[in-house]
């Protein structure tokens, strides 16, 4: 060799990476594919609100031994984050940027010994788990979800929870858009007069004043707005098993959605 190029082979432009620390915030800039491991198996449960996901949710990442993520208490602690720093809810970039700076920690209960309790969840350094709960919150969270820009920035921090052994994913599009490719996805349902009494009786039981038909509009209302928007509308993937809950215990719709995963 006489230190020419040999004719025939291309000649390669060095890539210039930038250095380490820089890198590993481009590549996860550049690619959100990256920040999630696509050999971890997801089951994703996706529904209406009051469809008793949360629960069910919790009780199978138990059965399990999976991770547990509530898509729903990121928009709800964004929506809070929001109304704390007075943030319009028509101000997207503002939101957008309050999506990014908001801190949520979920400390988790799910040892046996909690039959799978719901864990505290601390935004910004405050517990917030009983105020993220109530309908105020849901509504706000339901108004910030409809923003493109607020979903897309949340996309990441979602598919980080992708971590052996496995996840179970609960929300509106996690088998739709957020881990289209999961290998089991569940669309729940349940009457929406039925949704308003459980979760009557779930705020009834943590000391919050509601009433049954003022439950049953919200309900409606947050339905019909996370099913219509443009963005990731409330829809079960092709590829979902659908659950009507309607008249099930939590035991039998926990079975059912565990029979869906095999080989455990
Ligand atoms: O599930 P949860 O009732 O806590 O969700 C609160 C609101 O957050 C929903 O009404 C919906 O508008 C929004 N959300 C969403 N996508 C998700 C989870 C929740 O748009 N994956």
């Amino acid at each position: 060799m006489d230190g020419k190029i040999e004719q025939g082979k291309p000649r390669r432009k060095p890539r210039i990476l930038p250095p380490f620390p820089r890198r590993l915030k481009w590549l996860h800039v550049q690619s959100p594919a990256m920040t999630q491991d696509p050999s971890v198996p997801v089951l994703t449960l996706d529904g209406p609100s009051g469809s008793g996901k949360g629960t069910i949710c919790r009780l199978v990442a138990l059965r399990l031994g999976w991770h547990y993520l509530d898509s729903g208490a990121l928009y709800r602690a964004v929506g809070l984050a929001a109304a704390w720093a007075d943030i319009d809810l028509s101000d997207a970039p503002a939101l957008v940027r309050c999506t990014f700076d908001t801190d949520i920690d979920f400390r988790d209960r799910t040892d046996e010994s909690s039959g799978g309790g719901e864990p505290r969840i601390i935004v910004n350094g405050v517990d917030a788990t009983d105020e993220l709960r109530t309908e105020t919150a849901g509504a706000a969270a339901s108004a910030i979800a409809a923003i493109p820009e607020v979903r897309a920035a949340l996309k990441d921090r979602q598919r980080a929870y992708r971590r052996p052994p496995g996840l179970v994913a609960d929300g509106r599009d996690m088998g739709t858009v957020i881990f289209p490719d999961a290998a089991h996805k569940v669309f729940l349902t349940a009457s929406a007069e039925e949704r308003a009494e459980r979760r009557y009786k779930q705020l009834s039981e943590k000391g919050v004043s509601v009433t049954l038909p003022g439950l049953l509009r919200e309900i409606l209302a947050r339905d019909a707005r996370d099913a219509n928007r443009a963005v990731a509308p409330l829809r079960p993937a092709e590829d979902a098993v659908r659950i009507d809950t309607t008249g099930l215990s939590i035991d039998e719709v926990v079975e059912r959605v565990l029979a869906l995963v095999p080989a455990r």
